[in-house]
């Protein structure tokens, strides 16, 4: 655990030394769970984008995209439910004057019930070699079966608060179960409140009467409240779908975990509006759509699980997350969500408008019911930022530091080198970048020597480099560099283009998925 810790660190590290991620405002000594996407780490977003941009309306015909303002009427926040009920539950510890969600602080003690069986479990695996019966060490041994049981009836009052929104049972499940502030190491809990996530400002001048509005902490809503638009101005028929990508913000009250909680993000949300009764089997086809979409980076299928929510919010039927393993265990990284028609009938009920499809086949109007799809596109640059990084012990003894990213998320797809800076080398270099910049993103480097270069690279997940020597100059030929391999392969100029242009390129991941 503590190795995987330390790994995070030096992922955290990285992606600032190399231009991914900064801390906001950082000459200011940064701002709480706020980052600002540097040179490299801009492109990787935009590619990431780009990928499920490219899936949704790309292939499918029935899906179109939308760009809604992040300033809404505030009264679709109220229909919306966030108002009123978008809410985590906060505890103060009154001698560090830390800040705390409550369900988090419970949850972190189910976790330690579930690492003391874990521990328990390995250690007799190690004792008992080939021998070991995982099942059934699990089902009889007498430690494993006292903190199962410890662990089962705390989740079990846990859920029963947190379904009863009952404040006082989580700070007396906090009391009983003795946990303590981690920064002081004491009891002396405050009582539990609730907390509204949503920020807000104020839209107009006070003189002509200025009012509250909220930052929008999810994108969705601007889709609903576009339904009608689209739908009509499109022509659309159900089933369809309409995909927004943008920022949303939640003012977190425990932000962790570097990009992975943060109080400014960006969404990929997917409303897709289905004839009611319809709704379970899209859910189930979504879930599978989603999951490939996510393994068609190759970063292999048991990294990926679906966790199905036990809490469903009240207006779901059914709602799953696709986690992914990161290096501080199995996390939300997309939401499914089967929302009912939810949204649609509260904005018809708080605009007055009606808001409906009439079915030709049918001959009859109905509010559809919608699936969501929901991912964070900053808790998808985590998830593949931590999957890519290693540490590589080379057969010399060397180590370098290497990205393995998809290629076609890569910042940089190629980088050209001259190998020296003289003789017409740099020109020759600067000539095939100039060619090839239209295709796919190109970086010419001469400074220091190649090993070094090829380092620079692979610490960026740069797919390919090539070089230029003095026999480039007389036989048309370069050498060309893969990153994971660091094989190298002597090909003609001419021939780069269609050797590296698909393997690069968006597309490459999306007839994966067809
Ligand atoms: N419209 C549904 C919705 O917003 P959600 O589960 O609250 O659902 C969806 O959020 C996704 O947005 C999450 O799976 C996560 O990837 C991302 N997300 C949510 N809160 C976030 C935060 N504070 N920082 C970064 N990403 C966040």
């Amino acid at each position: 655990m503590a190795q995987q810790e330390d790994v995070f660190k030096k992922i955290v590290s990285h992606c600032k030394e190399y231009g991914f991620v900064f801390p906001s405002s950082d000459i200011y000594d940064g701002l709480g769970a706020v980052y600002d996407y540097g040179q490299n780490g801009v492109e990787l977003k935009n590619n990431i984008k780009q990928y499920w941009w490219q899936f949704m309306t790309l292939l499918h015909d029935n899906i179109v995209g939308i760009d809604s303002a992040i300033f809404m009427h505030p009264t679709i926040w109220k229909a919306s439910g966030h108002v009123d009920a978008f809410n985590d539950p906060l505890i103060d510890n009154r001698d560090s004057k830390k800040r705390y969600r409550a369900d988090v602080l419970i949850e972190d003690q189910i976790a330690k019930y579930d690492e003391k069986i874990d521990k328990e479990v390995a250690k007799a695996a190690k004792r008992f070699g080939d021998a070991f019966d995982e099942a059934q060490f699990r089902a009889t041994n007498a430690r494993v079966l006292e903190n199962q049981a410890k662990r089962d009836a705390l989740h079990e009052r846990f859920s029963v608060a947190m379904n009863a929104n009952d404040l006082e049972g989580l700070k007396q499940i906090i009391i009983d179960e003795e946990i303590a502030c981690p920064i002081s190491g004491t009891r002396n809990w405050t009582d539990v409140r609730q907390f509204n996530l949503m920020f807000s400002t104020e839209m107009g001048s006070t003189a002509e009467g200025a009012s509250k509005i909220y930052l929008r902490p999810e994108t969705a809503q601007g889709i609903f409240v576009n339904y009608l638009n689209v739908q009509k101005t499109g022509r659309m028929k159900i089933p369809f779908g309409i995909a927004q990508i943008g920022k949303a913000f939640r003012n977190e009250i425990v932000a962790r975990q570097f990009i992975f909680r943060m109080r400014e993000f960006e969404q990929m949300e997917m409303q897709f509006f289905v004839k009611p009764g319809t709704e379970l089997q899209w859910f189930e086809e979504w879930k599978k759509r989603r999951m490939a979409w996510h393994q068609a980076l190759g970063f292999g299928a048991e990294n990926y699980r679906f966790h199905d929510h036990e809490k469903l919010a009240h207006y779901a039927n059914a709602a799953s997350d696709v986690e992914f393993h990161m290096p501080f265990g199995f996390k939300e990284v997309e939401g499914i969500h089967s929302r009912t028609d939810f949204d649609l009938s509260q904005h018809a009920k708080f605009s007055g408008k009606k808001i409906e499809y009439f079915d030709p086949e049918e001959n009859r109007s109905y509010t559809p019911y919608v699936i969501e799809t929901s991912i964070g596109v900053d808790r998808m640059f985590l998830s593949v930022m931590c999957h890519s990084y290693e540490e590589q012990k080379l057969a010399d003894g060397q180590t370098r530091t290497v990205l393995h990213l998809p290629a076609a998320l890569a910042p940089i797809k190629l980088a050209v080198f001259p190998l020296t800076k003289k003789d017409g080398l740099p020109e020759k270099a600067r000539e095939i970048v100039n060619e090839l910049q239209y295709h796919f993103k190109c970086v010419y480097e001469e400074k220091d020597q190649i090993g070094k270069r090829y380092r620079r690279q692979d610490a960026i997940g740069t797919p390919f480099c090539v070089t230029v020597d003095p026999d480039t100059l007389t036989d048309g030929c370069v050498t060309l560099r893969d990153r994971d391999t660091m094989e190298q392969q002597r090909v003609k100029i001419e021939d780069l283009r269609s050797l590296i242009e698909d393997k690069v390129s968006i597309t490459s991941l999306l007839k994966k998925l067809k």
